[in-house]
């Protein structure tokens, strides 16, 4: 029979596991949604339309992506569980219209999501498996809309400028969430909203409020809405 103490130095072992497996895990997502024409108009990057057409003028996914409370963040966890893209066959026409790439060279998608997946997706593996990660990020993108939130407000793509309070607001209005806005700039230097980053908890099932947000691609207090 064991003893109570043993019983309890077991419970000690397993509780010292369970936080050394936890700790080696992530703290939350971020779910991060990339404005087409933001994209395209920035002085850094070209872009190039998918081999499926040019995207709707909305936002679209770029990824979902585990993080840490201290902001570093894991990758590139499980090289032996590549990207497959018979695991989310059913998946994909859905894919093209609500996550397009639009890097150069034009491409179907595939490398996107592929990159997407090792790099961030395999990092989620105690919480996702592969269809579940795609399918979960298409749900949010539903869930938040983004470009509803904004019209709601006011706020549209095209001429002019917004203040960045509004655009915060509109989404925090709508999602319940604050949101963090990432800028880029157009070639003549003006500030753009580029990419919204919200919050998911780890166990990948609510929108949170950010433990942290990202650091750089800073927006002035005035930004451009470009229309795509
Ligand atoms: C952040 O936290 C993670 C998980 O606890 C840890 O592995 C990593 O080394 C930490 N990074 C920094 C820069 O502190
Ligand atoms: C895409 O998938 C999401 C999540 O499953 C779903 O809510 C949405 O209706 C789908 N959209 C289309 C156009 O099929
Ligand atoms: C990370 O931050 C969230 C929100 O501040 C907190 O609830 C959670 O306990 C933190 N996780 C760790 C491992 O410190």
């Amino acid at each position: 029979m064991v003893s109570k103490f043993s019983f309890f130095i077991i419970l000690l072992v397993l509780h010292y596991l369970a936080v050394v497996c936890i700790s080696q895990d992530f703290d939350f997502f971020y779910f991060v949604q990339q404005w087409p024409g933001s994209y395209c108009d920035s002085d850094k990057n070209s872009c190039c339309y998918p081999t499926t057409g040019k995207p709707a003028a909305d936002f679209g996914i770029h990824g979902l992506w585990p993080n840490y409370n201290n902001s570093s963040y894991p990758q590139n966890c499980d090289p032996t569980n590549p990207f497959d893209e018979s695991e989310i066959s059913d998946l994909i026409s859905n894919m093209s219209m609500n996550w397009p790439t639009l890097a150069c060279p034009s491409s179907s998608g595939e490398t996107f999501w592929s990159h997407e997946w090792d790099k961030h997706g395999t990092c989620s593996e105690s919480v996702f498996d592969q269809h579940g990660y795609f399918e979960t990020a298409l749900g949010l993108k539903q869930q938040t809309n983004l470009l509803q939130a904004l019209e709601t407000a006011g706020i549209k793509p095209g001429e002019g400028t917004h203040s960045l309070e509004n655009i915060k607001d509109a989404i925090k209005k709508a999602t319940g969430h604050t949101p963090w806005i990432e800028c880029n700039q157009d070639s003549s230097g003006n500030s753009q909203l580029y990419q919204v980053y919200l919050c998911l908890d780890n166990a990948g099932s609510s929108l949170i409020e950010c433990p942290v947000f990202p650091k750089g691609g800073k927006c002035r207090s005035e930004i451009e809405f470009p229309s795509f």
